[in-house]
């Protein structure tokens, strides 16, 4: 009975301690590499109506990179003190959820054949990479 009391305690503080990291991404370089290249396809092709069905594949992809990416911190992080640390991971996880949120309205703007909001869509989700990167990667 003790035993099993312990192990459940175990898991849960393991379950507590573990992050969650979806879609098999690595590193948050590796989600930002996913994102750029289905980025890159979705532009490409999102215009067709042939081929809606491997555009909304892609943007999944890209929808799921941008969701695996709340689960690292980036690079710039590790040199702050905690304070400061704390309110850039707080702001960092905004911007990746406004980002997914983008990605959704273009899952739907494509889905609905609305040519003009996926235009719309891209640019904005190329604006949040341009802001992104400006304020939580390190420049160099
Ligand atoms: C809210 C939006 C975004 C944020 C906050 C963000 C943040 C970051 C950060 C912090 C890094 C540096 C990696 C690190 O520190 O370990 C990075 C790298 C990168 N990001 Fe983003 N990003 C965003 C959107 C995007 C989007 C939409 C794309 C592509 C369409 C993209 C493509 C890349 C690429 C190619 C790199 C370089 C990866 C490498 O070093 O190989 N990012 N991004």
């Amino acid at each position: 009975m003790k035993t099993k009391l312990l192990l459940c305690l175990a898991t849960a503080i393991l379950a507590i301690h573990t992050p969650t990291v979806r879609a098999g991404e690595k590193s948050l370089e590796s989600c930002m590499e996913t994102m750029n290249k289905s980025y890159k396809a979705i532009k490409k092709q999102y215009a067709d109506p042939a081929q809606k069905a491997s555009t909304l594949e892609l943007i999944a992809k890209l929808k799921s990179a941008a969701e695996a990416s709340a689960d690292f911190k980036p690079e710039m992080a590790a040199e702050m003190d905690p304070e400061k640390r704390t309110k850039f991971l707080t702001d960092y996880h905004a911007a990746i959820q406004e980002l997914v949120k983008q990605v959704e309205s273009l899952e739907k703007a494509v889905q609905e054949g609305r040519t003009k909001d996926c235009e719309k869509w891209l640019t904005e989700i190329n604006e949040s990479k341009i802001s992104g990167h400006s304020e939580f990667m390190e420049k160099n």
